[in-house]
């Protein structure tokens, strides 16, 4: 397997974020290249790469792009910095340690598409990360490469902003997303029509996560094919796995796309803290169902996550040894999920709150065996009838917790209490603020 990375070779190194070390290493020469191209052979290799989008729904990128309507002008680019997926925490590294990677992705990508304007929507909480983008981006229009003229030699006039969120999960969904920075309250809207189609201010807009776009400068400079060849299948590349909870080394690891899942917690992560016992693991962030212990000698591969019945969804890997209480774990992913949900559809925004209610209860030793049915049920309600995901993302922990772990929460009702005892968390630090998710953002 491949030892090439694509995406955080700077990282860690002096002056990583500046534009003379960006620039020393080769970077811009990407759309330099690119510019020598048509428009359309930039979107054939990326199409070619078998990129997939690492926001979570690992949709083909080059096939997103071809759902532009050919006619309709302006069309914008919407790059989704919003990372909030509890267990998620790779976009803060590429923007932080290597924007200008993400300025460039940008820039080649509106070459490619003709577009003019790009907005990255960047999580509130990243206040840091937001200045050095905007640092960046000056930088980048001070030295001519965006701004009126692409790097000072072809007239095709490129801006970029910043747009700050108010630490919304919701603003993550990418319809949300586009109501916020329409100045609207995020609420998801119904699809169809697809935002490439209709999307902010009515008009075409490609929707991607940083680091789908933080990948297509590498494709531009090494071709398609080869960004294909470090995967495998319909998915090429590498990814950036965050890997946190129970294990000696926490961080994120860009590895192939089809890199083994226990190979990354007990090698590369340094294996279970402690020498403890592993009890389950999530995959791709809150949202993913739980694999037990058993389950994780498996590929990372998107498609192959799934036939494991789960999701590699956001590449975050939350890890939990013997001694975590699930459902202590579930009560606070619960928890979550209800403070997050927008509350625009009847099932999530009053069926997360009941969730959140049973779990509380069951945890606490005051419920049933009934309550715990119940909650299944609450789930299932859920699941599939919201307007976005958010529905399905609360409902499905609760789903696979269930089925995978139901003995711990019947114990909890017979027994009236948590049999992890008081101490109970079960969680170090690391895993509690994956799962809680960073402090909050205030204005
Ligand atoms: C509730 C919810 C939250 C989401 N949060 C994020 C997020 O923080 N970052 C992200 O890139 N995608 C997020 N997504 C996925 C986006 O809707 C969208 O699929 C993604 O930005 C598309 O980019 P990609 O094709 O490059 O993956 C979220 C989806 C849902 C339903």
């Amino acid at each position: 397997m491949s030892d090439t990375l694509v995406l955080s070779s700077r990282w860690g190194k002096p002056n990583s974020a500046a534009l003379a070390t960006y620039r020393a290493d080769g970077g811009y020469q990407a759309l330099d290249r690119a510019l020598g191209m048509e428009p359309a052979a930039v979107v054939e290799e990326v199409k070619k790469s078998n990129l997939r989008g690492r926001g979570g729904a690992g949709f083909a990128t080059g096939l997103k792009w071809t759902f532009l309507p050919k006619d309709v002008r302006p069309r914008y680019l919407t790059v989704n910095a919003d990372e909030s997926e509890p267990g998620t925490f790779k976009d803060r590294y590429i923007i932080e340690h290597d924007p200008h990677l993400l300025v460039e992705g940008i820039a080649l990508t509106c070459w490619a598409l003709d577009i003019h304007l790009a907005y990255v929507y960047i999580r509130g909480e990243f206040a840091k990360q937001a200045r050095i983008l905007e640092a960046a981006i000056a930088e980048a229009r001070a030295a001519g490469i965006i701004g009126p003229r692409l790097l000072g030699k072809k007239d095709f006039d490129l801006e970029i902003h910043v747009h700050r969120g108010a630490g919304a999960y919701i603003c993550g969904e990418e319809s949300a997303l586009l109501e916020s920075l329409e100045g609207k309250k995020g609420y998801p809207r119904l699809k169809p029509p697809f935002p490439a189609v209709v999307g902010l201010w009515g008009k075409p807009t490609i929707i991607n996560n940083v680091e789908t776009i933080a990948n297509v400068p590498w494709i531009v400079t090494h071709g398609g094919e080869a960004f294909a060849a470090l995967g495998t299948g319909k998915s090429g590349g590498t990814r950036l796995f965050g890997v946190s909870g129970h294990v000696n080394r926490p961080g994120v690891y860009e590895k192939p796309c089809h890199y083994g899942l226990k190979k990354l917690i007990t090698e590369d992560a340094g294996g279970v803290l402690g020498g403890r016992a592993l009890k389950a693991v999530i995959p791709g962030g809150s949202s993913a169902p739980v694999l037990a212990a058993h389950e994780i000698d498996i590929s990372l591969e998107f498609d192959a996550v799934k036939a494991a019945g789960s999701m590699s969804g956001s590449g975050g890997v939350i890890v939990f040894d013997e001694s975590t209480c699930m459902v202590r774990v579930l009560a606070r992913l619960s928890k979550f999920y209800a403070e997050e949900s927008c509350g625009q559809c009847t099932p999530c925004r009053e069926g997360t709150h009941w969730m959140e209610g049973i779990l509380e209860r069951i945890e606490a030793g005051h419920a049933s065996a009934a309550d715990v049915d119940r909650l299944e049920q609450v789930a299932n309600s859920i699941a599939g009838n919201t307007i976005c995901a958010l529905g399905d993302a609360a409902a499905m922990p609760v789903q696979s917790f269930l089925k995978k772990f139901r003995p711990e929460f019947l114990a909890h009702a017979e027994l009236h209490r948590c049999p992890h005892g008081d101490h109970g968390w079960g969680l170090t630090q690391v895993t509690r603020d994956a799962v809680a998710g960073p402090v909050r953002y205030a204005r």
